[in-house]
């Protein structure tokens, strides 16, 4: 078939009659939005696309690793999260459009904590404690919990192969996939959409200069800043990214060793066709990595991270775990508890040329 011209192209998709052409053509599209640089809605301009009055990030991109390409920048996709406090919010924005004051900077210190494991290797693991960076803080923050954006590749055919409700978001709050993309465009990027329609995004009535601060020109329907054929768009990208490649050879011999301590049984090698090695459910995994919700059950509950994909993140020296305290596998398996203790204490216990085999085999994941 002869080349088109990329105009051509794009009106012969328009002109597709077929759904797969369109499909494509939308993908392109939430494509091109995911890395789209917002921007704040100006006293005047009815051009602005109403990011903030507070954001976290101008694009999707800026956090999420691999489906935005590119390297990530130190501490991008780091969010402090909420159980609803009064003065910040769900999410503290760390960001805001000019004439507003940004909620404050976020800040990480590091605990060291060592664990001792059955042969006597001792393993200084990390414990995170977020802290909102003065002289902007507005208040004295209930203590929040760090959340590291995750890898979103794969997760749209995720999404076909669940049988029942639940499955997106780190603690599997979210039932369909586009739910955490509209509560991103309302919290990390203060944008309105019909199922968030507060212009102010994240704003509290503690911040009412931010709640009457300049909107987007309303160009969705009801007056909302982004129309639903935006987010129609970012989900038809998101949809068409397929899962992560494995970075080794089939390890039958490690995929065992896996299954017999019991990590199988969250960390699904199998899910409707797919490899996730995930249930995409969420787990009691102790007190140690738990959250500060108000109910203690909420908190300590986690998704099952999809381990596909692992090699990758393991060679680019991305951190693991919700909030990525975890520098390596070893450290991850070691946070382990709960309903996940047991097969944590029997990693502990293997002698180390077994921990080497386990680590090899999720570092080919
Ligand atoms: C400031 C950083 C940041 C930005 C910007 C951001 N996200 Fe996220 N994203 C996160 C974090 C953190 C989570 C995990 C939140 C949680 O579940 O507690 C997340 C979760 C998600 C999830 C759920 C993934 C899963 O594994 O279930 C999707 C989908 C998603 N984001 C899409 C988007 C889209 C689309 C955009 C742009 C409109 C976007 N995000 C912008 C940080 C970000
Ligand atoms: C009871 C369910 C359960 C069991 C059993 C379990 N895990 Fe997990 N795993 C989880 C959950 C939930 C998370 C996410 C925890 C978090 O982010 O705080 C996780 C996270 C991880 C991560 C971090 C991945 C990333 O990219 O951040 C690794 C690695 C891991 N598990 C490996 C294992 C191994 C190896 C075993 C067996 C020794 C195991 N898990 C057993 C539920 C389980």
């Amino acid at each position: 078939m002869k080349r088109l011209a990329a105009p051509l192209l794009l009106a012969a998709a328009l002109l597709a009659p077929d759904q797969a052409g369109s499909r494509d053509l939308d993908a392109v599209v939430g494509k091109a939005l995911f890395r789209r640089i917002w921007t704040v809605a100006g006293a005047s301009s009815r051009q602005s696309d109403g990011l903030g009055p507070l954001f976290n990030a101008r694009a999707c991109a800026s956090c999420h690793e691999g489906a935005g390409g590119g390297q990530m920048a130190d501490g991008a996709g780091l969010v402090l999260r909420f159980d609803d406090d009064p003065a910040y919010g769900r999410q503290l924005q760390t960001a805001a459009a000019p004439g507003h004051q940004p909620e404050g900077r976020l800040e990480v210190r590091w605990q060291a904590e060592p664990r001792r494991l059955a042969d006597g290797t001792i393993v200084t693991l990390r414990r995170p404690v977020p802290q909102v960076g003065a002289p902007d803080a507005i208040a004295e923050p209930s203590r929040g919990s760090l959340r590291l954006a995750p890898g979103l590749a794969g997760l749209g055919m995720v999404e076909q192969a669940l049988a029942e409700a639940g499955g997106f978001g780190l603690k599997a709050m979210h039932a369909t996939l586009a739910q955490p993309v509209t509560e991103a465009l309302l919290l990390d990027l203060g944008l309105s959409t019909a199922e968030h329609p507060e212009p102010w995004g994240d704003c509290t009535e503690a911040e009412p200069g931010c709640r009457k601060g300049p909107h987007g020109s309303g160009k969705g329907e009801g007056g909302v800043e982004l129309a639903p054929g935006i987010v129609h768009s970012l989900l038809a990208y998101l949809r068409s990214l397929p899962p992560p490649a494995p970075t080794g050879p089939p390890d039958p011999d490690g995929e065992h060793l896996f299954t017999s301590l019991g990590c199988a049984a969250c960390h699904r090698p199998e899910l409707g066709g797919l490899r996730p090695y995930s249930d995409f459910r969420a787990h009691d995994l102790g007190p140690g990595l738990a959250s500060d919700e108000r109910d203690p059950a909420i908190g300590q509950r986690w998704r099952t991270t999809p381990l596909w994909g692992l090699g990758r993140r393991l060679m680019q020296g991305r951190p693991l775990l919700h909030d990525g305290r975890a520098r390596d596998a070893q450290e991850a398996i070691l946070w382990h508890d709960g309903a996940a203790g047991a097969a944590s204490a029997g990693y502990a216990g293997l002698p180390e040329a077994e921990r080497a085999r386990l680590l090899a085999f999720l570092g080919g994941l």
